[in-house]
């Protein structure tokens, strides 16, 4: 079945028979230092593809999931934020954003039209008071790209956070987390990763990281310091050699 319908389209991709037979396989169980050792493990391969020193959290759910757990971790009070309207996805930044009663501006686009730093630079003159930046890197919806590593070299040199959803461009089009300075990025398991749906991937940068440590974050389910505390768990009870 799954050989015969070849499905050409960004995602859900079609996956390894391999992996597939893994779904097959008994679920492990969590609190065991294996299970801590392959954690770790999985973190250190996600590290590589973010190219970022920080943990990168897995989190049960889709990649809007993981939207939303980078606005209920960043987004304070104070804030102001500034998404685009580049199609689907970046309207989703604003949807998301909105929900949380902070001040949003939204820039419409032309259509099929991503975000360059000459946009972004026009628009932080507008609008100075912007604090977080929601950039959407391959917008679906259009197949537009966002110079991502051109607008986090504006903002990385300001207080301003910058958020990117790679969910259709991480593993297809370069990403420097660290490098680059972006502060928040996502992405899910279904599309370049061809795994099955159901997972998101966050990473935080330190400059995030020191904005999370003094805002509580809105839901139980996304917070990010409970994320962060299983990591450093893993991470200690693999040095600890309890893994045999
Ligand atoms: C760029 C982008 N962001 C977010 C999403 C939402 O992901 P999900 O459908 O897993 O919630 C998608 C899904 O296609 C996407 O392409």
């Amino acid at each position: 079945m799954h050989s015969k319908n070849l499905l050409m389209a960004c995602g859900p991709v079609q996956m390894d028979p391999k992996i597939l037979k893994l779904g097959a396989e008994q679920v492990p169980y969590m609190r065991t230092s294996e299970f801590s050792a392959w954690a770790s493990e999985i973190n250190q391969g996600l590290q590589y593809l973010f190219q970022t020193q920080r943990p990168v959290f897995t989190v049960a759910c889709s990649g809007t999931g993981v939207m939303q757990m980078a606005v209920d971790n960043i987004c304070g009070p104070d804030d102001t934020a500034l998404t685009f309207n580049t199609g689907v996805f970046g309207k989703r930044w604003g949807d998301i954003v909105r929900r949380t009663g902070i001040h949003v501006i939204t820039e419409d686009m032309e259509p099929r039209h991503n975000v360059t730093p000459d946009i972004l630079e026009a628009a932080l003159k507008c609008y100075p008071d912007v604090s977080i930046v929601f950039l959407t890197y391959n917008e679906t919806s259009t197949t537009a790209l966002a110079d991502v590593k051109g607008c986090a070299e504006i903002i990385s040199r300001t207080n301003r956070l910058l958020v990117v959803d790679a969910v259709s461009a991480l593993l297809v089009e370069p990403m420097q987390m660290d490098a680059w300075g972006v502060d928040v990025a996502i992405t899910s398991s279904q599309k370049a990763l061809a795994l099955p749906p159901g997972l998101g991937f966050i990473a935080f940068s330190d400059k995030a990281w020191k904005r999370i440590s003094n805002i509580p974050c809105r839901s139980l389910y996304f917070d990010a310091k409970a994320y962060e505390c299983n990591c450093l768990r893993n991470f200690i009870t693999v040095r600890r050699g309890r893994f045999r």
